[in-house]
């Protein structure tokens, strides 16, 4: 009993060898339900063409609906000889139903069509997931950071003390990038919603008078594809997906690491909650921000994935490939990997606790108030040029006596310039740094709640 779909004009079966290496059901099994979800509105469209009687049609349904209700029980499962979950629900379907109504639903649809757009459907319901999942991460941020409104401490340049941020401003920092990624699911999605292939057939489309747009509708989309050949060979679809998630990646492990940093002894500026940290084997004092390195170390594999990919469509001719097959593991892994990083991630987030006061207390050290006098300077009618020379006059006699700048004396100030008036020492203070940071944008306070509210408002 030959199960391929394609036997009629073959004398001998394909050799055991090929069907090892053309199997894809151990990764496209996750595929089954909306495969028989375009099984169903394909049936409808079938009916519709006067291609399938009514009865036929409702019998189809009923054999379709006891198949999916036995692929998700477990009932039923692809076999070794099942080379794809396509096959693999064509012959449970004739199982069913037998050859002669079975038979049937293949006419007018291809897998190269069936395949596109299943896993546009799948994509879409995984990108869902995952946007809700980078959403409850950046609630979490957003909860930190209003929990720790007001907190100084040291905004850094080339890892080096640059100007005092207020601790709220650098984690919304964080949480922009991935606002950004949810906007740009939100806009693929829309994209993808307007493009279903089913109907495209092989490549050329249909002469059996079906109707696309209808099933598209039945199907979830907007559209179907104005280009048969394009909807059954482009995969940007995948890769644009792909690439949302490797940013998703990166933007994860750019948090990571500073929370690898944060925790170190030399910084001691978070603790993690134990729940959300490991131990060693052998040093029993050990409490390691493994989530975060995980993240770190992840984000590598997801840009392995976007990479991967890309190379395999570079270069494919159209329209559909076998190639193609190989474009769904690196996504699924992509997908997989969110989807158990960033509840983990979220956690560890929402449980950290943040050590304000060394924070606040390192805020102004290595002369992170040297542009607060230059702008201060700058005020009073000063050149910036001049100013920043005498900005840096002043660091370069603080580093001498190993002190800080508002340890300065008047005298002090005066010798190195009359311009430098004790006013100078308004702006010598944290608070009164972060203060007049009050552009749009600035780490003032009103600026950093006014932002919170703004992100909070750009969530989908
Ligand atoms: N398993 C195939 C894939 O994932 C489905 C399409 C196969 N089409 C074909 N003509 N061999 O791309």
């Amino acid at each position: 009993e030959k199960t391929a779909l394609w036997g009629g004009r073959f004398a001998s079966g394909p050799s055991p060898e090929l069907v090892e290496l053309s199997r894809s059901t151990h990764f496209d099994w996750r595929l089954a339900p909306y495969d028989l979800a375009g099984s169903r509105a394909h049936a409808f469209v079938l009916q519709a063409a006067g291609l399938l009687s009514r009865e036929d049609c409702t019998a189809l349904i009923a054999g379709i609906d006891a198949l999916a209700a036995d692929v998700e029980s477990g009932a039923f499962v692809a076999q070794p000889d099942d080379e794809d979950v396509h096959t693999a629900l064509e012959r449970g379907l004739l199982e069913r139903l037998g050859p002669d109504l079975g038979g049937r639903l293949r006419a007018g649809r291809s897998r190269n069509d069936q395949i596109a757009t299943l896993f546009k459907m799948y994509l879409r319901d995984h990108g869902r997931r995952i946007s809700a999942l980078v959403t409850a991460l950046v609630e979490a941020i957003a909860a930190q950071a209003e929990t720790h409104m007001g907190v100084a401490m040291p905004g850094r340049t080339h890892l080096q003390h640059a100007q005092p941020v207020l601790l709220s401003h650098h984690l919304l920092a964080h949480a922009w990038p991935l606002v950004r990624d949810l906007e740009r699911l939100v806009d693929w999605d829309r994209r993808v919603a307007a493009d279903s292939p089913y109907g495209a057939g092989a490549l050329a489309g249909s002469s059996l008078g079906l109707d696309p747009e209808k099933v598209a509708a039945d199907l979830g989309f907007t559209g179907s594809t104005p280009n048969s050949i394009d909807g059954t060979a482009a995969r940007d679809f995948v890769a644009e997906f792909a690439f949302v998630t490797a940013q998703i990646g990166v933007d994860l492990s750019r948090l990571a690491e500073e929370i690898i940093i944060w925790n170190t002894k030399e910084f001691d500026f978070v603790t993690l909650d134990d729940g959300y940290s490991t131990g060693s084997s052998i040093m029993p004092q050990k409490k390691n921000p493994d989530i975060a390195e995980l993240a770190r170390g992840k984000s590598g594999r997801l840009i392995g994935n976007l990479t991967g990919l890309l190379a395999t469509l570079k270069g494919l001719p159209l329209a559909y490939n076998r190639d193609l097959q190989e474009d769904k593991e690196p996504v699924f892994d992509s997908i997989d990997t969110l989807e158990v990083l960033l509840p983990a991630f979220t956690g560890m987030i929402a449980t950290l606790r943040f050590n304000t006061q060394r924070m606040q207390a390192l805020a102004p050290q290595g002369f992170a108030l040297a542009t607060d006098i230059a702008e201060w300077l700058v005020r009073q009618g000063v050149p910036f040029r001049d100013a920043h020379e005498l900005s840096g006059a002043c660091v370069q006699v603080c580093e001498q006596r190993g002190i800080e700048l508002w340890d300065l004396t008047d005298e002090d100030f005066a010798a190195i310039s009359p311009a430098l008036t004790p006013g100078v020492r308004e702006v010598l203070t944290v608070e009164g740094s972060l203060s007049s940071r009050d552009s749009r944008g600035g780490t003032a306070l009103v600026r950093v709640v006014e932002q919170l509210a703004e992100l909070r408002s750009r969530l989908p």
